[in-house]
């Protein structure tokens, strides 16, 4: 229907358009921000948009309070395009108590085969509360900026930070390519006036500084950004054409002399009480330095020590971030619920009588198990002094940094006398199967795989998520649709919408909110998705502890899908090579291990992986960068003692350079390297008439 010239409006007729636009955009951006799930074109929103501003502007005295004219960054213009991290951003491994960093120095000095009289220098600087960046130089020139995102990629945030005053746009005498890392934040003050000025007019506020800066570094509208006073920290490095210096301390120097802001309160520490002392100093510091810092991040100074070291999927070993202690408020229990998640776990969780806990607002806090909430530990041991938690109680909540908000403590003087302890549930209460909590788990899990509905839909809503498949259109509201409706009741179902349902066009099309277009659309979108890369796969099928690093190092280790799976079949029996390569992948334990092979080994997940599979067309993954190596694609294995290196070390640089290293020799086997003292394998390796190096006949081959 055509609508009503501006010009022609009553004023009765604009009030109630306003009304009805103010509740169409805001349902809007909800739809596109909040669930990922855009129910309106782009094209139609701003039009939307257009029209209320126009009418606004013929009455003004008609704006509404909450006008959609005053929504900022919420206007559903292009995403970011997306930028590969020529080296990945990592983050770091935390430590909490003082003891965790005399293990660090310990670890350390053991990986490299320091004695306790070797000197091992450290740097300790301030822990920054915002976001990392990562800016791109070439010549000089910044040429790229983009968010961490995942590590790997992030979001091209370059016009964006270009209006950064802390952000050089030419620097002199730098390296040909020179990639700076740092911390974009927003000062206590700037904090305080953005949201001053937000509430005047009617806009949105922020909950705490990282938010503010967050909210603000991403926005679609540069222009927006250059209003919000960002700054930026530079720490660290990714890629350069040259090395910067030989310690991190002298690096830091030369970016300040590029006229990046550096942190004053870097210093150089020399042993762990120094690194203490320095925290102490900081965390004393900490209240007055006028922007938020969450802890004290420790490095290994010397950088030809820092590449020995390397680093773990997802975390450097020669750093380490000293975390403050987590902030604390007391509130009252209202309620536990039980949630059941992906793999069945029933997780309790408080609702709370909302509580500001470090200028954040929680209402809920996870209550992690029943013996928690019962007041003990997983071996049975009192925590809390075994006291236990109950609906009605007066307990203490704690936030660190992003991490959930918990219930560390009760308070027994403000119990109510009617209270009775809570009875955890031995059904699930979602779909009213057993919970079962085996020997040695802490959990209780609901035995209904995916016939129960809070299982199959949480595994569907992981499946599409955004490191899984990121099937646009189809997010975590179409996952609850399809499935309540009947339409998918596993993954594999996904792909056969179109068949089953189609004219699944037909049908979709004509329901509440699809239309042709975006039905067509989702459709498309699935479709695209058959063609799939191998670690996606993996991290999609939602096994318990095989996250996203995990994915992309099986992937990186097996490279295709059949290998894999065959790889996780053949593991079953727990011993044996398979078992052995599974285990010998570094960041891969035990219980991950366990994991994958009881999903590829249970018949009804099998069977679901398989009807998955049948649908796609599945990448081989990328393979670590090896190119000359001499080992790439090698199996070694490492027997008697290394002189040279440790073990982990040894382990760790031939998988750098494509090798695979397994614990025992067979025909598979091409390298052994045996140091004094190797016996059998030793020995084995020779009836097999395997190429057999010792350490320095190993370290030239790797360096030919
Ligand atoms: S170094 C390879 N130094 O903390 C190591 N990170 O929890 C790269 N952060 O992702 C990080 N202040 O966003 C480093 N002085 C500092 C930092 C810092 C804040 C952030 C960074 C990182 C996160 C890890």
């Amino acid at each position: 229907m055509a609508e009503p010239a501006v010009e022609t409006l009553s004023e009765e007729a604009a009030r109630a358009e306003l009304a009805a636009l103010a509740e169409t955009l805001s349902q809007a951006n909800r739809a596109y921000h909040t669930d990922d799930a855009p129910e309106i074109s782009d094209a139609d929103y701003d039009r939307l948009k257009q029209r209320n501003a126009a009418i606004e502007a013929r009455f003004p005295h008609l704006k509404r309070e909450d006008s959609p004219s005053d929504q900022v960054g919420s206007a559903p213009a292009e995403g970011f395009g997306k930028i590969r991290h020529a080296q990945r951003m990592m983050s770091l491994s935390n430590a909490f108590e003082d003891a965790d960093i005399t293990d660090f120095d310990t670890s350390l000095r053991r990986y490299l085969g320091l004695s306790e009289d070797d000197a091992l220098t450290y740097t300790a600087e301030p822990k920054i509360d915002g976001l990392s960046l990562s800016l791109r130089y070439e010549n000089g020139k910044l040429m790229q900026a983009a968010t961490r995102g995942n590590g790997s990629e992030g979001e091209n945030v370059t016009a964006n930070a270009r209006t950064i005053t802390d952000i050089p746009e030419q620097i002199d005498g730098a390296p040909e390519v020179l990639e700076v890392r740092g911390e974009v934040y927003m000062s206590h003050a700037d904090f305080a006036d953005l949201n001053a000025r937000q509430e005047a007019r009617g806009g949105k506020t922020f909950a705490n500084p990282r938010n503010a800066a967050a909210g603000s570094l991403r926005q679609l509208d540069a222009r927006i950004t250059r209003d919000r006073p960002l700054r930026f920290f530079a720490y660290a490095w990714g890629e350069l054409s040259e090395p910067l210096a030989e310690t991190q301390m002298a690096a830091i120097a030369r970016l300040k002399d590029f006229r990046f802001e550096t942190n004053p309160l870097t210093a150089i520490c020399e042993n762990p009480d120094a690194i203490l002392a320095h925290y102490r100093k900081i965390e004393t510091q900490r209240a007055t330095l006028g922007y938020d810092i969450d802890g004290v991040v420790y490095k290994v100074n010397d950088l030809a020590l820092q590449a020995r070291l390397g680093f773990r999927s997802t975390t450097p070993r020669w750093a380490i971030a000293h975390k403050f202690p987590a902030e604390l408020a007391w509130t009252r229990l209202e309620k536990i619920d039980i949630q059941v998640g992906r793999t069945g776990a029933l997780s309790p969780v408080a609702r709370l009588t909302p509580v500001t806990v470090g200028g954040v607002v929680v209402s809920n806090a996870t209550l992690h198990n029943e013996d928690y909430i019962a007041g003990r530990d997983n071996e049975g041991n009192p925590i809390r002094d075994g006291k236990d938690i109950r609906e009605g109680d007066w307990v203490q909540v704690y936030r660190a940094g992003d991490v959930i908000p918990k219930v560390a403590d009760v308070d027994l003087s403000k119990r109510p006398a009617e209270s009775q302890p809570f009875v955890f549930p031995t059904i699930c209460p979602e779909c009213g199967s057993d919970a079962i909590r085996e020997e040695g788990d802490a959990i209780r899990r609901c035995s209904g795989g995916m016939i129960c509905p809070a299982q199959a839909i949480e595994k569907m809503k992981h499946f599409v998520s955004r490191s899984a498949f990121d099937i646009e259109g189809f997010g975590a509201k179409q996952v609850e649709q399809f499935y309540t409706d009947g339409w998918i009741k596993e993954p594999a179902d996904i792909f056969t919408l179109k068949d089953n349902y189609g004219s699944g066009l037909q049908q979709l099309k004509n329901r509440e909110g699809w239309g042709e277009k975006s039905a067509g659309n989702l459709f498309d979108a699935i479709d695209e998705r058959r063609r799939i890369a191998l670690p996606r796969v993996i991290f999609s099928l939602g096994i318990r502890h095989v996250g996203e690093s995990a994915s992309a190092l099986l992937a990186r280790h097996y490279g295709t899908w059949p290998a894999f799976e065959a790889a996780m079949v053949n593991a079953a029996p727990m011993d044996g090579a398979a078992w052995d390569d599974l285990l010998s992948i570094d960041g891969v334990g035990a219980v991950m291990a366990h994991s994958l092979v009881a999903a590829f080994n249970q018949s009804a997940e099998r069977q679901s992986i398989d009807r998955l599979v049948a649908h796609l067309d599945i990448q081989e993954a990328e393979r670590p960068n090896t190119e000359g190596s001499p080992v790439a694609g090698k199996t070694v294995v490492f027997t008697g003692t290394l002189e040279r290196m440790t073990r982990a070390e040894a382990k760790a640089r031939a998988e750098a350079l494509g090798a695979k290293v397994s614990g025992s020799v067979s025909a598979k086997t091409d390298i052994v390297v045996a140091g004094p003292g190797a016996g059998s394998k030793e020995k084995k390796a020779r009836d097999l008439g395997l190429m057999i190096l010792d350490e320095d006949g190993w370290l030239e081959f790797i360096a030919g």
